[in-house]
């Protein structure tokens, strides 16, 4: 098995006095895709912020090349190779799609050679954005939208990049968009990292699959493995395409 460029060990986190992540370990290995599934409210998004800095760790280590960077802030990561993009595709609206591609490489905002091979990069691995650099982001659809956010962490070209929830509240079009754009970005070597309700769908594009439960890991394994596993398949996977979080009390927050 590759290396693990980033992992999680016994990470414990949460909010105000209240444990979310309740001891978690994780290993993002290179070139591979890796798949977080889980209910709504598992610490899913949670576990995510720490790893990327946003969160401080209660308890555990977070590690990148197997160095620690447990206290480091969130701009440190993306110099180390760590791009995120959050759940709900937060691009700056009345920014220019131009303008929230060069947000994305802040990093190299004094190396505009690498700013112009961020944007040769997304613009060609995403064309619909080509066409509309000059336009505002806020004027996009929800579909369009995503491609940007997914663009922005690409700008710096990242070792390991988190996606949390890509297909989330897009129309079927650009679900199947965003999963095709998962498959070129495997293919050309990256290594992702993504948190999907689409469950099934997710793992069938994925190497290694987590199941996180009420903050702790309740599966972990190769991606096909889950697929085939029985309790991982009625618990977590749904029937006729039904999303997990559906046996969830109140049902899941369908978007
Ligand atoms: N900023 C926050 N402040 C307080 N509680 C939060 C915050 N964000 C999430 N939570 C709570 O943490 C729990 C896990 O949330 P989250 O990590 O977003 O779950 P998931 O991504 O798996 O659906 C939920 O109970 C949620 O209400
Ligand atoms: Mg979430």
């Amino acid at each position: 098995m590759s290396e693990a460029v980033l992992e999680a060990r016994g990470l414990v986190t949460g909010y105000d006095e209240i444990p979310i992540v309740r001891g978690v370990d994780l290993a993002i290995r290179q070139g591979a895709v890796t798949c977080i599934i889980g209910p709504n409210g598992a610490g899913k998004s949670t576990a995510f912020k720490a790893l990327m800095g946003l969160l401080r760790p209660w308890e555990g280590e977070i590690l990148m090349k197997a160095r620690s960077i447990t206290h480091e802030a969130a701009h440190r990561r993306v110099g180390r190779g760590l791009a995120y993009v959050p759940q709900g595709r937060l691009v700056f609206p009345t920014m220019t799609v131009l303008e929230n591609l060069e947000v994305g490489a802040f990093i190299f905002r004094r190396q505009p050679a690498r700013i112009r091979d961020g944007l040769d990069r997304v613009l060609t691995l995403f064309p619909v954005l080509a066409g509309r650099r000059r336009q505002l982001a806020g004027t996009m659809s929800g579909g369009e939208q995503q491609m940007l956010a997914i663009g922005r962490g690409l700008m710096t070209s990242p070792e390991v990049l988190l996606l949390d929830e890509p297909s989330l509240g897009l129309s079927p079009k650009y679900v199947d968009l965003v999963f095709a754009k998962l498959i070129e970005l495997k293919q050309a070597g990256f290594t992702v990292a993504m948190v999907e309700q689409k469950a099934s769908r997710a793992l069938q594009i994925s190497d290694v699959g987590y199941v996180l439960n009420m903050g702790r890991v309740a599966f972990v394994g190769p991606a096909a493995e889950l697929l085939a596993n029985e309790r991982v398949k009625r618990l977590y996977l749904g029937e006729g395409g039904e999303e997990p979080g559906a046996e969830m009390p109140g049902g899941p927050d369908d978007e």
